[in-house]
């Protein structure tokens, strides 16, 4: 969509991305975990951050139900409105690739045009996608937060993997299955990941 503000021009700083690189120690990336409500996407998340901080790298998470408290709380689970929610995820998370820093966001993101308009948000190479794979009964079996009993009663409509959809990544560049590993091992798997993408090193 084109911006509604007319008269608007873009500038561009003069550190380049060579330079952050030099100074951070390793190049951004963006690592999008996606997967239903309960699957472990935050727990993973916040697993990868802490061994990348351990490393001495610049790493953050951004939360699906933090961001809904801030960034984006007009925002409900309408079809439109999960699309707004990772469309503006995706601009912040361009932005902090063009920070220099390691992103790993924990968003169901269901639909996978709307993962693939963030990955396009990036230059090639910058966007690792990972499933963050349990089967629905697992998830329900776990019902961390309680709500598949509530999305089962009726009491929340519109829930994702019930009452909602969620789309599975075809080609995802990580799959991570949380019923078979533990969370170290998953945790290996992304670091392994970032590896083979040359994200650390100077
Ligand atoms: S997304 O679909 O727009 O990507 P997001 O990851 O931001 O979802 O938020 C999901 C979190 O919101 C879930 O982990 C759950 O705690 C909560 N939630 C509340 N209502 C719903 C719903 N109808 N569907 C899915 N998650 C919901």
């Amino acid at each position: 969509m084109e911006p509604r503000s007319r008269n608007i021009v873009r500038s561009a700083g003069r550190v380049t991305a060579e330079r952050r690189h030099e100074v951070l120690g390793h190049r951004p990336q963006t690592v999008w975990f996606t997967g239903l409500s309960g699957s472990g996407k935050s727990t993973l998340a916040y697993a990868v951050e802490e061994a990348l901080l351990a490393r001495g790298a610049a790493a953050y998470v951004l939360d699906g139900d933090n961001v809904r408290f801030g960034l984006n709380r007009d925002l409900g689970f309408s079809p439109e409105d999960r699309t707004e929610n990772i469309r503006r995820i995706g601009e912040v998370c361009g932005l902090f690739h063009d920070a220099g820093l390691i992103v790993l966001t924990a968003f169901i993101s269901p639909y996978r045009a709307d993962r693939q308009q963030v990955r396009e948000l990036h230059p090639e190479g910058g966007f690792l996608e990972v499933f963050v794979d349990a089967p629905l009964e697992v998830c329900e079996r776990r019902d961390v937060k309680g709500l598949y009993a509530k999305a089962r009663s009726g009491e929340i409509p519109e829930f994702s993997g019930i009452s909602a959809p969620y789309e599975p990544p075809v080609e995802p560049e990580l799959h991570v299955d949380t019923e078979q590993l533990d969370l170290d091992a998953s945790v290996d798997r992304v670091l392994h990941g970032l590896e083979r993408r040359h994200v650390f090193g100077r």
